[in-house]
């Protein structure tokens, strides 16, 4: 182990600069004239695990952007890792908020900066130097290792829940390792042992055939607008509980216990407050800051659109009104069952005066794991040799669809261990890497997956 870790040490800016052509590839996954830029991230991720001695690579095609596939199997009686990531990135607007470009990587600080640093192309990166280093250091890895990329994940993970459904036995493996989220803090490295769920919502209010001179008809029809401003309030009440009918019926209750670890966590609210530049937080009462984002479902309204917004002022009375909304779930929430409460609880509060029309997007299943498990207890040893310091035990609000799949289809325990920071503008402009919690991965990713082979099954 100790020459595999050398060799990490020596190859430090060799593994920088080819991140940066990694990061250097739009694969932008939500925007149609970026395929060919999501398919062009795909054969090199796909050329980047051939070079770093990955066989049997290939892409699998879906009816979106393609899969990435390949293995090592060369340690039989071993364990089996099934290695998840995704290479495509959020769009970058706005773009002139950037201090750099977004696709041309830029070392500052010690940081890199580009679209998809830390979510996710830096953090499948390092697993990839944390793989090469074994197989070009000593010729072979301590496990079996699966590597599975998908170039949807932020929009949805359509394809790939089908394709895992199809190819059981091709991902069949005893424990899933994702690096997809962040660590607590700087300095305080982390496990994720719950996701949140998703579900997301356009709704369509629609007033009249066409726009309307708002002195001529004011006052004699509804405006989508305020309907639609109407609905909006009608799912929160002030004290932040989400008013959808039976929303709450499947939470679970966090325990004691879990809000006893949480309250010893390093978290400063105040700092909080003033890093998010908002002068007062809100959430539902009853719950802390941290409770009400890992531990409790939320509903949020992600956009609005409506009317006149040009420069100056157009009396008209807009003929259409349109919000995109999205829930977070907790488990045991599941998104069909809260898509129909939502669909029928906006049925219910909408006044007959306009037609409304609400159309489901994308979503995923919320996901808790036990910690206790050996797999788990594994990632925390190698954490600690990486960084110095044993992991807080962390839930996240945020999802990765894919997880509850591995685990209902799969049967298989997932182990989340990330190296983003909270800070570091994922989906925003600026987003970046920490490159010791970069570099440090990779020696905790070489030593991961020897501590695992020594897991007894
Ligand atoms: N890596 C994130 C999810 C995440 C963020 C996990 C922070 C843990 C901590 C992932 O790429 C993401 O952004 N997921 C989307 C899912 C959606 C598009 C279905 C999300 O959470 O909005
Ligand atoms: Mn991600
Ligand atoms: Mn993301």
């Amino acid at each position: 182990m100790i020459k595999v870790i050398d060799y990490i040490n020596t190859n430090r800016d060799r593994y920088i600069s080819e991140l940066k052509q990694y990061l250097a590839i739009p694969s932008i996954s939500a925007l149609p004239e970026r395929t060919g830029d999501v398919l062009r991230c795909a054969e090199w991720s796909s050329a980047e695990m051939t070079r770093i001695g990955l066989t049997n690579v290939r892409l699998e095609t879906t009816p979106g952007h393609p899969i990435v596939y390949g293995e090592w199997l060369g340690a039989p009686g071993a364990p089996t890792i099934l290695f998840y990531g995704h290479y495509d990135v959020q769009p970058v607007d706005p773009l002139e908020l950037w201090e750099s470009p977004p696709f041309e990587a830029t070392v500052r600080d010690g940081e890199i900066y580009a679209r998809g640093a830390a979510d996710d192309k830096g953090q499948v990166f390092m697993h990839f130097k944390a793989i090469e280093a074994h197989l070009k250091q000593g010729g072979s890895l301590p496990v079996n290792l699966k590597v599975i990329l998908e170039g949807e994940e932020e929009v949805g993970s359509v394809n790939l829940d089908n394709f895992v459904r199809a190819n059981h036995d091709l991902l069949k493996a005893d424990v899933v390792v994702i690096s997809d989220s962040a660590m607590f803090a700087k300095g305080v490295p982390s496990i994720c042992y719950s996701l949140r769920g998703l579900v997301y919502f356009q709704i369509d209010v629609r007033g009249t055939k066409s726009d309307l001179h708002s002195g001529v008809f004011g006052g004699a029809v509804a405006n989508p607008n305020m309907v639609l401003a109407q609905i909006l309030s009608q799912m929160k009440d002030r004290s932040g509980r989400v008013k959808i009918t039976g929303f709450y019926d499947d939470v679970r209750e966090l325990s004691a216990e879990e809000r006893e670890a949480w309250k010893k966590l390093p978290f400063n609210e105040k700092q909080y407050k003033k890093d998010l530049g908002a002068p007062k937080l809100f959430g539902e009462t009853g719950f802390t800051t941290l409770e009400r984002v890992w531990g409790r479902p939320t509903f949020e309204v992600n956009g609005l659109l409506g009317g006149f917004t040009g420069e100056g002022a157009k009396t008209v009375i807009p003929a259409v009104a349109m919000a995109k909304v999205s829930m977070r779930l907790v488990p045991n929430q599941d998104p069909d069952k809260i898509a129909e409460q939502f669909a029928a609880y906006v049925k219910d509060v909408a006044p007959p005066t306009v037609e409304v029309t609400v159309t489901r997007m994308h979503g995923g299943k919320p996901w808790i794991t036990e910690y206790d498990n050996p797999f788990v207890q594994a990632a925390g040893r190698a954490i600690e040799q990486g960084f110095g310091k044993p992991p807080v035990f962390c839930r996240e609000g945020g999802s990765i669809p894919v997880v509850s799949t591995f685990q209902e289809e799969l049967q298989v325990p997932a182990v989340l261990f990330g190296v983003g920071l909270p800070d570091e503008n994922a989906h925003a402009p600026n987003e970046k890497l920490d490159l010791s919690n970069f570099h440090n991965g990779i020696i905790a990713s070489a030593i991961l997956y020897g501590e695992i082979a020594k897991v007894q099954r």
